[in-house]
């Protein structure tokens, strides 16, 4: 029984939305063909925000300040339970590259990295072109997302 147990909790995925700045932000998902749909959450500085979502969950989410209406922005995409058991994630800026305030870095929790993303966009560490080989990969199942204008302070891979 014991053994059950921790195998199943071993492979809850999560994500930690940490909020650098004043703003409230609205977190939409999108899953992939066939994954789970979730539930919108909202984040700010106050607490950092941990959803968890199915081991298997692939797809990708968005941030938007409270009060504003854009559909298309910065992404972040994730695939839980990969090839090898692996944890696939980037930033992507192909739909709205201009859209520099909301998702900013994923990188595995706990970890200096590899991080996608970066403080400052553009930047060369995200998804600009759909062949941008920009992924990365962790054996993590619990990413950290950084939100809005600030510095972590982490001194991160890439
Ligand atoms: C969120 O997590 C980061 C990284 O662990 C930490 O430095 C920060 O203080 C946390 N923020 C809050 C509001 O707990
Ligand atoms: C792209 O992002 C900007 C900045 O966040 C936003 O103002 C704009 O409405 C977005 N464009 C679309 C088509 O959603």
């Amino acid at each position: 029984m014991a053994l059950v147990a921790s195998a199943a909790v071993s492979h809850a995925a999560t994500v930690t939305f940490w909020t650098l700045d004043d703003v409230e932000r609205t977190i939409y998902f999108t899953p992939n063909d066939g994954k789970e749909w979730l539930p919108s959450v909202t984040a700010n500085s106050q607490v950092n925000k941990t959803v968890e979502l199915p081991a298997d969950w692939a797809g990708n989410y968005r941030a938007v300040p409270l009060g504003e209406d854009f559909e298309q922005s910065m992404l972040g995409e994730v695939m839980f339970g990969g090839s090898y058991d692996l944890t696939f994630y980037d930033v992507s800026a192909i739909v709205n590259g201009t859209d520099k305030n909301n998702i900013k870095q994923l990188w595995p929790k706990g970890q200096l990295g590899p991080m996608s993303g970066c403080e400052e966009f553009p930047c060369d560490n995200c998804y600009w072109l759909p062949d941008d080989i920009q992924t990365k990969a962790t054996r993590e199942s619990n990413l950290m997302t950084t939100l809005g204008t600030g510095f972590t302070g982490i001194p991160f891979t890439t």
